[in-house]
């Protein structure tokens, strides 16, 4: 699997009255990526693991958890009992990120650690063998449909030699403003796994246009290093 093109479609951008029909939309995709923002470590609130309960109950597509709050000690936990597949916090955000990382697995959970655009890749180094995912926000946490921060791309060639340097094979996703359009680059720098917002469903068509993303990832698998 990790050597396709996996994308993850944000619900972010559905239609939150009509999600189990937005949900139905992306069946195609490979995660369903839920944004869960507190009001405090971004200036936005989303959702609560009721939330996370209502995707498991309407979709048969894994939860790829989002967590952008400023207590995932606490709380990444909780949302793995909710079901989270996959539940990632940010490095930012964490105090103890190794028990955060092995209560997320005891709970059953992948655990990943987010970095933003402002957080060096070094930060990984303590911990990347115990990661099921690397998350690189290319945009600033916190909202939708924000441009591309170019200099990800190297960010996301870092993350993949600290990893290859150290034998581990975790998901490389990337986070803001992907698309068809960078999404050959992005999986060349060696991300495996892209999130589309906007991108996905700001059009009428969501599953060509995660078929597009990934025909254009694809691209870039050929390109990679
Ligand atoms: C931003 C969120 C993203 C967002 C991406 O804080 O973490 O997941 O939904 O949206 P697009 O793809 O529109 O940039
Ligand atoms: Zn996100």
């Amino acid at each position: 699997m990790l050597n396709d093109v996996m994308i993850a479609p944000s619900i972010l951008s559905a239609d939150i009255a009509n999600l189990a029909k937005d949900l139905e939309a992306i069946a195609t995709a490979d995660y369903v990526h839920v944004d869960v923002m507190d009001g405090h470590f971004v200036p936005n609130l989303t959702f609560g693991t009721n939330v996370v309960k209502a995707v498991k109950a309407s979709t048969d597509v894994p939860a790829d958890v989002h967590l952008m709050i400023s207590n995932p000690d606490e709380m990444a936990v909780e949302y793995a009992k909710a079901g989270a597949d996959l539940v990632s916090f940010h490095v930012e955000a964490a105090t103890h990120a190794h028990r955060i990382v092995s209560a997320s697995h005891d709970a059953g959970a992948k655990a990943g650690m987010v970095i933003n655009p402002a957080t060096p890749v070094s930060s990984l180094e303590a911990i990347i063998e115990d990661l099921d995912l690397v998350l690189v926000m290319s945009v600033n946490p916190g909202f939708g449909g924000q441009k591309f921060i170019p200099g990800s791309l190297r960010k996301v060639a870092q993350v993949a030699a600290l990893a290859a340097e150290r034998g581990v094979n975790p998901i490389i996703e990337v986070d803001g403003g992907c698309s068809a359009a960078n999404a050959a680059d992005l999986i060349a720098a060696g991300a495996t796994m892209l999130v589309a917002g906007s991108a996905v469903y700001g059009k009428e068509d969501r599953a060509a246009a995660i078929a597009e993303i990934r025909a254009a990832g694809r691209e870039g698998l050929t390109k990679r290093a």
